[in-house]
């Protein structure tokens, strides 16, 4: 047993522990397993439906269902494209591709290997006059461009650098 799996299965035991004690749900079980490790692991589905014996697809149906959850580690930083109609129109696939471009991320990847930056698409965001918009980290870019969207992500990587 490694010390990365150790911990893992501590933390788990911990909140199942808690879980138990409240008599909480499966969704608030999911949203503290989501809040210790950033998004929903594989591992800690299938280490709960055995130790409740309740069926992996349970978690996975409610996983799925509300958009709050993630089966996939995200990055620190999140960026938003709308990709909506009005977005989508004015070119939002154009500055995904850019943003990926300059993340180096595959077409299939969304969150870079260091976690530092996760890109995601959305549908409308409401705003469709200010078409293309993006999101970082809850700043909202109306009529963005690849020159604006390049600048942010760099002073992102900068501002990690700093950090490290
Ligand atoms: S389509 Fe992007 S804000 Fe409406």
């Amino acid at each position: 047993m490694n010390v990365i799996f150790t911990t893992m299965h501590e933390q788990l035991t911990d909140l199942l522990v808690r879980f138990r004690e409240s008599e909480g749900n499966l969704i608030t079980l999911l949203q503290d397993t989501q809040e210790v490790f950033g998004y929903v692991p594989q591992e800690a589905v299938y280490w709960y439906a055995n130790e409740l014996d309740v069926p992996a697809s349970r978690f996975f149906g409610i996983a799925t269902f509300y958009a709050q959850f993630h089966l996939k580690p995200r990055g620190k930083n999140i960026v938003t494209a709308c990709c909506g109609t009005a977005c989508h129109v004015r070119g939002a696939e154009r500055l995904v591709n850019a943003v990926k471009r300059e993340l180096k991320l595959e077409e299939d990847q969304d969150t870079t290997e260091d976690r530092l930056i996760t890109v995601e698409k959305l549908a409308c965001l409401g705003t469709c006059s200010l078409a293309p918009v993006v999101i970082i980290n809850g700043k909202m870019f109306g009529k963005a461009t690849t020159d604006i969207l390049t600048r942010e992500i760099r002073s992102l990587k900068k501002e990690a650098k700093k950090d490290e």
